[in-house]
């Protein structure tokens, strides 16, 4: 018997955290609320559903261009001038599906085996899985929670070994919800420049900013475009979570290896969501701003009750959809602590050691695909856990 045998077959996926747990609690009837996937609980803008539809009644349901549709392309460039100050062709934006495709394809197109990423802890899951199916090795440089996960340059360059490749970034960040100021994406930019690394720029929560932080495209600052994927999504902002689009913006030398990943294992994104796409970038930003203020008062919400609860301290996410506020004052690991919060409160959250060793001590809480309402009821309850009183 040959399997597992292959090099992708030999390491198993990383977990889905608490999602499998939860799932099988709600198979059995069980009503949980659920503050642990990044799901966005409103719907899709209807302009956006209208142009898509016009789009499908008017047969465009044929094999597109590769790249993505030259329309929905031109859009693109036009948005990143304006809102990224990014100023790229049309030739070097690639139309994914979401923007898990999109670090798949650039991992992949990026990549040779033995190459080292470094992660930026905690991280994001999906990204250690795709490091890993390239052939690549994940380098973690932990982020210290006491100076609020600050991008330490001097930290980052001590994980920098001759076989370093690349630098992934996500930015906002999941999970801690941080918005890179000026300075500290310089001092990465700066990093990168000397020792000659790529960077992945993974900006899926770009447009959900809170309080007048400001997202900056790291590709914007000198010298970092011709070195930088940056990665986008309609995802989030357009709580078009199911639709599956986004895209990468890099460098023309990038893109025919980007091209080689996407075409042949998707060959392009359907043509009809793509015209929805444009109607995103190109319609009313009123819905945008809205959801983005209810996730706000949601957010509000979260950090202010979490902070009364006893054992508990919640920084204020600057952007995102996530708190990540630390419970170590509790003195059970993270992990623990979900798993009582699930059991006994029928709350889902995820343990910060989701997002690595470096989460530990912290729950990711997420304020965004739940109503208020149910947010209120889950923070009720969680309020009696760490009272000791469930
Ligand atoms: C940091 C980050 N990147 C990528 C994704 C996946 O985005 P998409 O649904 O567009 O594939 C998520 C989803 O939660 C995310 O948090």
């Amino acid at each position: 018997m040959k399997w597992p045998a292959t090099r992708i077959s030999a390491s198993s996926p990383k977990s889905f955290g608490m999602y499998e747990k939860a799932a099988r609690m709600m198979a059995a009837g069980i009503d949980l609320i659920h503050l642990e996937v990044g799901m966005p609980s409103f719907d899709t803008p209807g302009h956006i559903k209208d142009a898509t539809i016009a789009a499908l009644m008017a047969g465009q349901v044929h094999y597109g261009d590769f790249r993505g549709q030259v329309a929905l392309r031109r859009a693109i460039v036009r948005r990143l001038a304006e809102r990224n100050a990014l100023t790229v062709k049309e030739d070097e934006v690639v139309v994914t599906n979401g923007l898990t495709h999109a670090s798949y394809a650039v991992f992949m197109a990026a990549l040779d085996p033995g190459d080292e990423v470094i992660l930026l802890a905690p991280y994001y899951p999906q990204h250690v899985n795709k490091v890993e199916l390239a052939g690549g090795k994940v380098v973690l440089a932990p982020l210290d929670a006491a100076d609020n996960y600050r991008l330490d340059a001097a930290a980052i360059e001590a994980c920098i070994t001759p076989k370093t490749k690349m630098i992934a970034l996500v930015n906002p960040a999941n999970p801690t919800g941080r918005v890179y100021t000026r300075a500290e994406l310089e001092g990465l930019a700066a990093l990168a420049i000397r020792h000659d690394l790529l960077v992945l720029s993974d900006e899926v929560y770009d447009q959900i900013v809170y309080d007048g932080h400001a997202h900056i495209s790291i590709a914007s600052l000198p010298g970092m475009f011709e070195r930088t994927f940056s990665l986008f999504a309609f995802t989030k902002a357009y709580a078009m979570d199911g639709w599956r689009i986004g895209y990468v913006a890099a460098h023309e030398r990038f893109i025919p290896a980007l091209l080689k990943i996407t075409m042949n294992d998707v060959a392009h994104v359907n043509v009809f969501i793509q015209e929805g796409a444009r109607a995103a970038l190109e319609g009313p930003d009123a819905p945008v701003a809205a959801m983005v203020e209810e996730d706000k008062r949601r957010r509000d919400l979260v950090v202010r009750r979490m902070n009364q609860m006893s054992g508990v301290t919640c920084a204020v996410p600057e952007g995102t959809i996530y708190a990540f506020p630390d419970i170590s004052a509790t003195g059970k690991p993270a992990q623990q602590v979900a798993d009582e919060i699930l059991e006994r409160c029928h709350v889902v959250t995820e343990a910060g050691t989701f997002y690595g060793a470096a989460g530990e001590g912290h729950l990711r809480v997420c304020f965004g695909a739940e109503p208020y309402e149910r947010i209120e009821a889950a923070l009720d309850r969680m309020a009696r856990y760490f009272a000791g009183e469930s």
